[in-house]
């Protein structure tokens, strides 16, 4: 028996891995996150399987379900929106499992900033323009920020953000951001990343009206001077002239075709 920890994708049902599609349909429990996870991924479960929302469960129910399978000797997989690495609250539960010696695995997702920035069609990392991208959020309800790890700390890297459950503060995260990127500098809000009323609005944090962020709270803001940008140079991966490994240049390549 084993709990399948599942990235379940950022809501389009075929946003999923074959090998996570493959462990839910193998499983004959499954635990969904049902704010975020699409209810058409359960079409994957196997007849008669347990389907549990764990959207209005606590800690103590959640692993309650997962013992109660574990007793039966029964896999379970375990759906949470996006990837498992960021945001997830895979790592309480997987505490709790090592505690009761109950076995499990994990499966990467598509995250939501991937899905936004497929949304937007940007790379987010342009040689000479941006080469980080920091993952974050604002200080919630349910968790604080650690010190340190402010808005206007990453800033001042000039990095890309993309901004989690922020949404509903935009006034202050246009504040925050604007001394340090500047008023002309583009932003994007992602609504609901790849589901069928996914909705994006491109600005720069001087223009973007911060009344946007007010109603459907599922969205990301991406700020960044990548975004939108034309003005950078060419990867030196794809230069004609740059010798590396798979692709030998010069009389005198650094990695020599050996013919191995
Ligand atoms: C609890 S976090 C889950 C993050 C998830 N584990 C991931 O890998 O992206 C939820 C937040 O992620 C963002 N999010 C999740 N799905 C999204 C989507 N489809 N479109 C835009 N933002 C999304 C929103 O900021 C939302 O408030």
């Amino acid at each position: 028996m084993t709990v399948h920890f599942i990235g379940a994708g950022p809501g389009a049902a075929d946003l999923i891995t074959l090998r996570g599609r493959d462990l839910i349909a193998a499983a004959p429990v499954c635990l969904y996150a049902g704010s975020l996870v699409p209810e058409a991924l359960l079409a994957h479960c196997p007849p008669g399987a347990r389907m549990v929302n764990t959207a209005p469960l606590g800690l103590d129910a959640i692993i309650d379900e997962i013992a109660a399978a574990h007793a039966a000797g029964q896999d379970v997989a375990r759906l949470h929106s996006g990837d498992l690495s960021v945001w997830s609250a895979m790592g309480e539960q997987l505490r709790r499992l090592r505690a009761l010696g109950i076995p499990y695995d994990v499966t990467p997702g598509v995250p939501a900033f991937a899905a936004a920035a497929a949304t937007l069609g940007a790379e987010l990392t342009l040689p000479g323009v941006a080469q980080s991208v920091v993952l974050t959020r604002t200080s919630g309800r349910a968790s604080a920020m650690p010190e340190g790890e402010t808005l206007a700390n990453f800033a001042a890297t000039g990095a890309v953000l993309a901004i989690h459950l922020s949404v509903h503060v935009l006034p202050r995260v246009i504040a925050e951001l604007t001394p340090h990127y500047g008023a002309d500098c583009p932003v994007a809000v992602v609504w609901r990343a790849s589901w069928p009323d996914e909705r994006v609005l491109r600005a720069t944090l001087g223009t973007l009206d911060p009344a946007v962020g007010e109603g459907e709270r599922t969205a990301l803001i991406l700020v960044g001077r990548s975004l939108g940008a034309e003005d950078f140079g060419e990867s030196r991966l794809y230069a004609g002239d740059y010798d590396r490994r798979f692709r030998p240049r010069g009389a005198a390549p650094r990695f020599p075709d050996t013919g191995a």
